[in-house]
């Protein structure tokens, strides 16, 4: 059995000998080169890090691993956060597995399909309201104040400190930093973690130009105030008023980095893209790293000798609306051989 991310990385964990050590097979992601993006795109190395490939499906597993570990060691039993949908399942799933009450507060009618179906089912209570992410963050934060719940979301420092490891995993494969990392940005917490990850981790001769990217219709850092209306089809990043605001800002600042955004047109497009040449099915949201590259490209930055990694944040199949609603419909056939074989044979 591969050793979990609270073993393999306790040295740079806040553990305690007290802290349960607990997990559903969280971390240690596949970093997949590019095969023909890179080339298209004339990038030097481009790499890609799969972060749906985690147990729920998203890089929250890390964060929650730990958040929830400690929250077991304190002697919490109920976890409480705000969600666009990732967390919650998260949450949910640890929850579950411990045996913990998890209360989740989420964006009415904003949430992709599967992060919805995983909270029901794991057994969280669900409480779905008429605003945004922004909104349902500050009731949790209200709430934790009157009530013995654990909060789980970023601004709980062991999610971010759980994150950190994503860096310290690509340092590994790759054998140091890469020159640049691309990743989405919403609450911004997985921005401030990675760039801890990668300014803690000593096996590294150097650190990446951190490259984060709001969608342009909830980019409250890149136009420097909150979005009172957050507009995307990227309902996890669909957020005005960043956690980790400072967080995001000080790895921009401390790498030479950028924060920028792209359209829900460019990140359609990279989501195209990733699914059609590379194999990899991200959620929209994730997408955003690959547009923010190829935005950049298109800016004349200079990638061709560059070694660069994407974080491909979530699975594709946490949103199945998304990926259909752009799909022509299926025409439907006779269950006849000849009429099959005629259309392959047309499209050979
Ligand atoms: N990508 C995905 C798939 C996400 O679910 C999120 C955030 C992000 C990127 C942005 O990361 O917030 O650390 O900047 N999802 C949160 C949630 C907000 O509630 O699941 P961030």
């Amino acid at each position: 059995m591969r050793a979990c991310l609270l073993e393999k990385y306790r040295e740079f964990l806040p553990l305690t000998p007290e802290t349960p050590i607990i997990t559903l097979g969280e971390a240690d992601t596949p970093l997949v080169r590019s095969l023909r993006l890179e080339k298209e795109l004339g990038i030097g190395e481009l790499y890609f890090k799969l972060e749906g490939c985690n147990p729920t499906g998203s890089f929250k597993d890390r964060g929650m691993v730990v958040a929830v570990a400690k929250a077991l060691e304190a002697g919490s039993r109920a976890l409480i956060c705000a969600s666009t949908g990732n967390t919650s399942a998260s949450a949910a799933a640890y929850g579950a597995h411990c045996g913990l009450k998890v209360f989740v507060i989420v964006p009415g009618g904003y949430i992709a399909l599967g992060k919805l179906s995983q909270a029901i089912t794991f057994g969280a209570e669900v409480l779905s309201i008429d605003g945004n992410f922004d909104k349902a963050l500050g009731m949790v934060r209200a709430l934790i104040q009157k009530h013995p719940i654990t909060l789980v979301n970023s601004l709980n420092l062991h999610r971010i400190e759980g994150q950190k490891t994503a860096a310290f995993e690509i340092i590994d494969t790759l054998g140091d930093a890469p020159d640049y990392l691309f990743i989405p940005v919403g609450n911004a917490g997985n921005i401030t973690a990675y760039w801890r990850g990668f300014v803690q981790y000593q096996k590294a001769s150097k650190r990446p130009r951190m490259m984060g990217f709001q969608a342009e219709g909830a980019a409250p850092i890149v136009r420097g105030g909150v979005v009172a209306e957050p507009k995307t089809i990227a309902t996890a990043i669909r957020i005005g008023n960043p956690a980790s605001w400072q967080g995001a800002l000080a790895a921009r600042d401390e790498s030479s980095g950028v924060i920028d955004c792209v359209s829900d047109e460019e990140i359609l497009t990279a989501y195209k893209l990733l699914a059609s040449e590379e194999g990899i099915f991200g959620e929209p949201a994730s997408a955003a790293s690959l547009a923010g590259v190829i935005k950049m490209i298109k800016g004349e930055l200079k990638l061709s000798t560059a070694r660069v990694v994407c974080v491909i944040t979530g699975t594709g199949l946490k949103d199945p609306d998304t990926a259909l609603k752009s799909a022509p419909t299926l025409a439907e056939f006779p269950a006849q051989l000849e009429a099959v074989e005629e259309v392959i044979v047309s499209k050979l």
